[in-house]
């Protein structure tokens, strides 16, 4: 696991198996607060429900798949959590008229894969994390996008860059 720091507002990490992005996703659960908003981006396969199921992890939920079908469900964890997936949806309105934004300003935390597809996602509390890779090989991008959030974002940056260091979680 590599990490390096871009800027204050962005940092990456890259992973080299499954579980190295679980337990990313699990450091990442542990610095959700409510109304924390999580635009997951990148094509087929390359991680972001293995990273949320890391998510569920730190927050005592087990079990979690991937919301495809259903576009999203919501979860009672130590912060209650909300997972969609956009992969399906059928036009540009639709992912604003799912109600998303009712979540997150009800103290919802949420992590949405294919946030590629929704076009005016709120800003306030949000970190947009690009994954991309091959092989086994994932690189996350972080970024944080709004202005609400920076000591959660730094506290994120600083045990992410020590889980790449020690490998531990
Ligand atoms: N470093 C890695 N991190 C995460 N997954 C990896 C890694 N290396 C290989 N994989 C494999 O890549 C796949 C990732 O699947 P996952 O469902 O998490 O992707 P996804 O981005 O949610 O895909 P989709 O767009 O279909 O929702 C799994 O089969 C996993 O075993
Ligand atoms: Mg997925």
């Amino acid at each position: 696991m590599r990490f390096q720091r871009c800027s204050d507002s962005s940092f990456e990490l890259t992973t080299e198996s499954p579980d190295e992005t679980f337990a990313a996703g699990r450091i990442t659960g542990g610095r959700l607060c409510p109304g924390m908003l999580l635009l997951l981006k990148g094509s087929l396969g390359m991680g972001k429900t293995r990273f949320v199921q890391g998510i569920g992890d730190a927050l005592g939920l087990h079990g979690i798949k991937s919301p495809t079908f259903i576009i999203m469900r919501e979860y009672n964890g130590k912060v209650p959590f909300l997972h969609a997936d956009l992969y399906r949806i059928e036009d540009r309105d639709e992912a604003d008229s799912l109600g998303i934004e009712e979540y997150l300003d009800e103290g919802f935390a949420a992590a949405v894969e294919w946030a590629e597809r929704w076009e005016t996602p709120p800003s306030a509390k949000r970190v947009d994390i690009e994954f991309s890779g091959s092989g086994e090989d994932r690189r996350l991008v972080f970024a944080m996008r709004g202005s609400e959030i920076q000591k959660e974002f730094a506290a994120l940056a600083e045990d992410i860059k020590s889980l790449a260091m020690t490998g531990e979680s």
